[in-house]
């Protein structure tokens, strides 16, 4: 790789996952026995970085941890595949988000999260993203999710918008998506729940998923692909609607599926992907990524992706 190649810019969270596998949530005052303790890297932008990396394309993690033992923790798994994370800050005083999961016996996840230092930007930090973002080499990404304050998420968009760079969206909190961004936005990937919040759609068929596609589309995003829950997406665009299968794998885990579909599809834009391509691209990384407990550790690299991808037949 050389100095001019194309970055995938990753802005948002940097957390530290607690897992845990619980067969339901417990009810008030109880104390519920659960299994399968996991401590790991993730948080949704170094959780799209690191997919990015093992990819095979450059990935630079945009965002802050605390200055505590985590914030060094958390940063090792997505260096060790090659992700620049100089440009991470730690923030003094602070601690390092942290992201309580309980994953239950279907693979869904409940996550509690204490947002620690994602929360804490001053204004000298946003312009030094905007700075990342005005310098990067032609023909990069921006992926960004909401879990950073929106007034760096919107500096970075505009940055973007204005080197003509792509942006992809995870609208992830919901809540927190400002109605001025839609139209900032070149590819929107909310997930079921998600969607809900955005539009009001619930996702309960790939006829709502285009439906809810549509309205994402009227408010002012170029793409939508709108994730469904058994793991595929529709891809909404003005030309057309396509729905796109997942790959029939066994399901074990399903946190940070999200974060890999997000990843996986800014990838495809970076090396300009023809769009259906590129969603099935993002879709097949995604099914990969439910096949093993956790979140980065697993997210496939280029080889096993190909070779899922030609020895799998899409699920339907
Ligand atoms: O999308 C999964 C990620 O969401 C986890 O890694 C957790 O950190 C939360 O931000």
């Amino acid at each position: 790789m050389t100095a001019d190649d194309p970055v995938l810019l990753a802005l948002g969270s940097i957390n530290l996952d607690l897992q845990v596998r619980a067969d339901r949530w417990p009810g008030p005052g109880e104390t519920l026995p659960v299994r399968d303790l996991l401590r790991a890297a993730g948080g949704k932008a170094a959780n799209r970085a690191y997919v990015a990396a093992r990819l095979g394309v450059k990935a630079c993690l945009l965002g802050h941890v605390g200055d505590d033992d985590f914030g060094e923790e958390v940063l090792r798994g997505p260096r060790a595949v090659g992700v620049d994370v100089s440009q991470v800050k730690r923030i003094a005083g602070q601690a390092t988000a942290l992201a309580m999961i309980v994953v239950r016996g279907d693979g869904d996840k409940t996550i509690l999260l204490a947002a620690n230092a994602n929360e804490a930007w001053g204004e000298a930090d946003v312009e030094a993203v905007v700075k990342v973002v005005e310098a990067a080499p032609e023909g990069s990404v921006l992926t960004v999710d909401l879990e950073v304050p929106i007034a760096v998420v919107r500096a970075a968009v505009c940055a973007a918008q204005a080197r003509g760079l792509k942006v992809l969206l995870d609208p992830s909190p919901a809540d927190r998506m400002p109605d001025d961004l839609y139209a900032m936005i070149d590819v929107i990937t909310p997930n079921p729940e998600e969607t809900r919040g955005l539009v009001g759609v619930e996702v309960e068929s790939a006829e709502d998923a285009v439906r809810a596609g549509e309205q994402l589309l009227a408010r002012g995003v170029g793409v939508a692909c709108v994730k469904l829950g058994d793991g595929g997406a529709a891809l909404v665009t003005a030309g057309g609607r396509e729905v796109v299968s997942p790959l029939d794998v066994e399901v074990v885990d399903k946190t940070g599926a999200g974060d890999a579909f997000a990843g996986a599809l800014g990838v495809a834009l970076l090396e300009r992907q023809e769009l259906l391509q590129a969603v099935k691209f993002a879709v097949a990384t995604s099914s990969l990524a439910v096949t093993a407990y956790g979140s980065q550790a697993a997210y496939p690299d280029r080889g096993q992706l190909e070779r899922a991808r030609g020895g799998r037949e899409p699920r339907g």
